[in-house]
């Protein structure tokens, strides 16, 4: 083994213990008859000092051969003194270079120097070097874990639903076309009609947590090509609210679990994340529409609210009733998927919400309409063919309970969260207009 310990591991219990430690080459320092050596690994930073006369010729002789960025393991001896910087320090017994770097680098992992986006993400192996950036990720570990733990406290059941498709479900845009075979196919928006026809099996309350794929043409700071999404969807159901409820809590309880889990990562990313506070408001769509006019923002009854609006909206919510988190729902059904369930008795408004986050929609969801002849009726009025959703239809006629369900974007959740501006930040890869590699 090469490595024993995580920089973080080393603790005043292990004084005057041997232990392994590995990493990458943060900094060199000769000062003639001492030398430093930093080396970062991905918990932080360990010091190890190498005094002449306490270190073997070897070992001493080779820290000023190495360079930033090497990979070196060292073992040797721990020692607690005020005069480290981090409060100890290692003197080496042995040191070896496991792996050189060549030079120049490509960008600059210790932030000093800034690099664009762009050499960033062409460079990401070496972007993650950067404290900040590790942070970012090992939240997003965490938010996955969060979001896991709480639905299978909540009973729900994992699912894993086709990637390749035959049919549009948001919508007959924004589609990546492939060939499977003889026929036409698509990569999945969505896994909507899929966790549907579950409600049909008595599976019941279900999640998926997936990719999903999005032809969006253009590049914006909240929109990828490929992103991920934490779907849920729940049977028995007897309004929209029980959704939001669940949703809601779902939030909260990844907020918190990062603020719990993440200490570390958020004083790297200098962030104050708030504990949000349950309920989330809930705003009509028509009241936001009246909030933007009083704001000096019209928006006909129908349309969607644009990203100035929902921005302008954002700000509102946070400044009025501190609530950075809350839902807009009763949206015109004209603006929803034809699947929403329309008010009955009152068709022009359906059971659609949207949970905004800082002025950014992270989810949408809500209730469906599981009565197969209304369900019909909905596809046509949305100039599509029924005939073309058999497969999915069938599912509603031999025993579909009223159920309900969400979308909730992983990367646009996070990128709130941490208040970031560009989406790209919070995934490893990003897809995008222009970006196929890495
Ligand atoms: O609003 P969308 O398109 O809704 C659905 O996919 C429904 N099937 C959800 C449901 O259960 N009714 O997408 C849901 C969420 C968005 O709120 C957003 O967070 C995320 O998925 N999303 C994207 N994230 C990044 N880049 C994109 N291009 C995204 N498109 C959607």
């Amino acid at each position: 083994m090469l490595r024993t310990h995580y920089s973080s591991e080393i603790t005043e219990e292990l004084n005057g213990k041997n232990v392994k430690v590995a990493g990458w080459v943060w900094e060199i320092k000769d000062l003639g008859g001492i030398k430093f050596l930093w080396i970062r690994d991905r918990e932080g930073i360990v010091q190890v000092t190498a005094p002449k006369r306490k270190v073997a010729p070897e070992v001493f002789k080779l820290i000023p051969k190495l360079r930033s960025e090497d990979v070196v393991a060292v073992e040797g001896v721990v020692n607690f003194t005020p005069k480290a910087k981090l409060g100890f320090e290692i003197i080496p017994e042995r040191l070896e270079i496991l792996s050189r770097a060549e030079s120049p680098l490509p960008l600059d992992p210790t932030g000093k120097v800034k690099a664009e986006l762009d050499t960033r993400l062409d460079n990401r192996f070496m972007d993650l070097r950067r404290p900040e950036v590790m942070a970012m990720f090992k939240i997003r570990s965490n938010v996955f874990k969060a979001v896991r733990d709480f639905f299978h406290g909540e009973g729900f059941i994992e699912i894993h639903t086709p990637k390749i498709i035959a049919t549009a479900t948001e919508g007959g845009t924004e589609l990546f076309p492939m060939k499977y075979f003889e026929k036409d196919a698509f990569l999945a928006q969505s896994p909507q009609l899929y966790k549907q026809m579950m409600m049909a099996s008595g599976l019941d309350r279900v999640y998926e947590i997936a990719p999903i794929f999005r032809a969006e043409e253009h590049n914006t700071t909240r929109h990828l090509n490929e992103a991920w999404s934490i779907d849920a969807e729940m049977a028995f159901i007897e309004n929209e609210e029980e959704v939001m409820n669940l949703l809601e809590r779902l939030v909260a309880y990844t907020i918190s679990y990062v603020r719990e889990h993440n200490e570390r990562e958020l004083k790297v990313l200098n962030f104050e994340l708030e504990e949000p506070k349950l309920p989330f408001p809930r705003v009509t769509y028509s009241k936001a529409l009246e909030i933007l006019a009083d704001l000096g923002k019209t928006v006909e009854w129908g349309d969607d609210v644009d990203t100035e609006g929902e921005k302008l909206l954002g700000r509102y919510m946070l400044e009025n009733e501190n609530a950075p988190l809350y839902f807009i729902y009763q949206y015109p059904s004209e603006a929803k998927p034809f699947y929403i369930m329309k008010y009955d008795g009152k068709p022009e408004i359906c059971r659609a919400f949207d949970l905004e986050y800082r002025g950014v929609e992270i989810t949408s969801g809500g209730q469906r309409e599981h009565r197969v002849d209304i369900l019909v009726e909905q596809i046509r009025e949305k100039g599509l063919n029924p005939a073309n959703f058999e497969f999915y239809l069938r599912a509603f006629r031999y025993g579909m309970p009223p159920h309900g369900g969400f979308g909730l974007g992983a990367e646009r959740l996070i990128k709130q969260m941490l208040d970031l501006a560009n989406i790209r930040e919070v995934i490893l890869f990003p897809r995008d207009r222009r970006r196929l590699t890495p």
